[in-house]
């Protein structure tokens, strides 16, 4: 470094992770004990015991994976933790059982009809597991010779001598090996695999045996048993793709990179005719097996009658998913028709559905769930403060409640304090409407806005004495 420069003071900043938090961030799970009885508050989840042990049942059958073409419906006022409960399910799912979300409004969308939509979100909830078998030689490495060439040109070679406990061989290297083994930064000692069809090389941990040679280990080293028996072995390995993701590596139109951007557009029947003909032969050879997951239809009243029967039909597949459904209508018209019927569902597919109700909440859980909300966004609340945006949860709506949270936090910050106290939520409380005192407001002054036609609203729209 040239005399004279001055070593600049790098400051290190932190760097704050972001993290979104959705509204269901803080749900880990269904919250139950192994008796399957729903735990007062565990995973996130508060309350709604009921609904949460049926949800149980749900996922017990739905893990066993034997049981497909299902229908659950999730039946309850807004606000009550129905969407809550499908994420709980998707949570307590392991990562081989496909979950698919969507909102019912999702298949109205110009690019492809309905039952297509339909048919790929179906598609994308049923996993196939394909069982392959690799060849992989595995051993602990002896030594690693490797010989340079003298004037620092052409090929390198090396042998690489590994063993079992019960044999040893030595296997010549060529450049490409040994590139693999530099990278893996594997030394005599390691226990490792080479996979005979691609040459990839994984390093698994350390023998037991070198357990002593204190220099070559660093803190996170795993050790691991030497190997038994034959240096080369067969190894089966178990891929979980949804019949969605195979559909559209196979349509000729898209390719597979089609996966990355979502637009698949629609899939020709013919093609979704030869996988399913592959599957049925990879399933009697052995090679595959299906493993049927959920598809959550949320907002399932945006339907239209077309779709409802269209799902109808699809329930009733070898092939069909669980699926789960959620709504906040009562008595309603069934979209597409001018008749009336429960959750705006057709009466014949409601008769094959099991339903779940939720039911509102007490104010004890209401403040428990209130509780974990800040909690989840890293926000004090004072005791009290967390008693009046109870009542204001009793009195509007778990939502609005919820939203509060956030902007109090945020004034709390302003006066530069880490705590949010009463007067925090009070000031948001007059700065945002909730959906009461909106109405409330428009109809007073409805006179002043465009187009204004006299609603007939209920609500009370009072303004609660905080
Ligand atoms: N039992 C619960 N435990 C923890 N959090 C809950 C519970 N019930 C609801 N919540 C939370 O309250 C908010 C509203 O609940 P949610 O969105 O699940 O209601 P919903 O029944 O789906 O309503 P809508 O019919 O309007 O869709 C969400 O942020 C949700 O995570
Ligand atoms: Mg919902």
């Amino acid at each position: 470094m040239a005399a004279g420069t001055q070593v600049k003071n790098v400051e290190v900043r932190d760097i704050a992770r972001i993290e979104r938090i959705g509204a269901h961030s803080h749900i880990r799970g269904l919250g139950l004990d192994d008796s399957l009885e729903a735990r007062a508050v565990s995973q996130g989840m508060v309350g709604q015991q009921m609904a949460r042990r049926a949800a149980g049942v749900v996922l017990g059958m739905i893990k066993e994976g034997k049981i497909a073409g299902r229908a659950v419906l999730l039946a309850g006022p807004p606000g009550t933790g129905k969407t809550a409960i499908a994420m709980g399910i998707s949570k307590s799912l392991g990562k081989d059982t496909p979950f698919t979300a969507m909102a019912g409004s999702e298949i109205y969308s110009l690019e492809m009809s309905k039952t297509e939509a339909l048919t790929q979100a179906i598609r994308k909830s049923i996993g196939i597991r394909i069982k392959e078998e690799t060849e992989i030689i595995e051993g602990e490495v002896v030594e690693i010779q490797v010989e340079r060439p003298a004037t620092g040109v052409g090929a390198k070679v090396g042998k690489l001598t590994l063993k079992t406990t019960e044999m040893e061989t030595v296997y010549d290297l060529g450049t490409k090996m040994i590139d693999a083994l530099t990278k893996e930064k594997v030394q005599s000692g390691d226990v490792i695999t080479i996979d005979k069809a691609t040459g990839k090389i994984s390093r698994i941990g350390r023998s037991f045996t070198r357990a002593r040679d204190y220099d070559a280990t660093g803190p996170q080293t795993r050790f691991v048993q030497c190997p038994e028996g034959e240096l080369q072995k067969r190894k089966e390995v178990v891929h979980t793709v949804s019949i969605h993701e195979i559909d559209v590596i196979n349509s000729r139109t898209h390719g597979f990179l089609a996966l990355f951007s979502g637009d698949t557009g629609e899939i020709k029947p013919e093609v979704r005719e030869q996988i399913n003909t592959k599957i049925a032969e990879w399933r009697e050879e052995g090679k595959a097996e299906i493993s049927p997951g959920v598809l959550f239809i949320d907002e399932v009243h945006m339907l239209d009658i077309e779709c409802f029967s269209f799902l109808n039909r699809a329930l009733e597949d070898e092939m069909a998913p669980v699926v789960i459904m959620a709504t906040n209508r009562g008595i309603t018209n069934i979209r597409g028709t001018n008749y009336t019927s429960p959750h705006g569902i057709p009466i014949d597919l409601l008769d094959r559905m099991i339903i779940i109700s939720t039911s509102q909440y007490r104010e004890s859980e209401l403040r428990e769930i209130l509780k974990i909300r800040c909690e989840e966004e890293d926000c004090e609340l004072s005791d009290d403060a967390l008693t009046v945006l109870t009542r204001i949860a009793m009195e509007t709506s778990l939502r609005y409640a919820i939203q509060l949270i956030t902007l109090a936090g945020l004034v709390s910050r302003r006066r530069k304090s880490n705590e949010v106290e009463i007067e925090d939520v009070k000031k948001v409380y007059s700065l945002f409407l909730d959906e009461g005192r909106s109405t409330q407001i428009l109809s007073e002054y409805q006179d002043q806005y465009l187009y204004d036609q006299k609603p007939d609203v209920g609500g009370s729209g009072e303004p609660m004495d905080l």
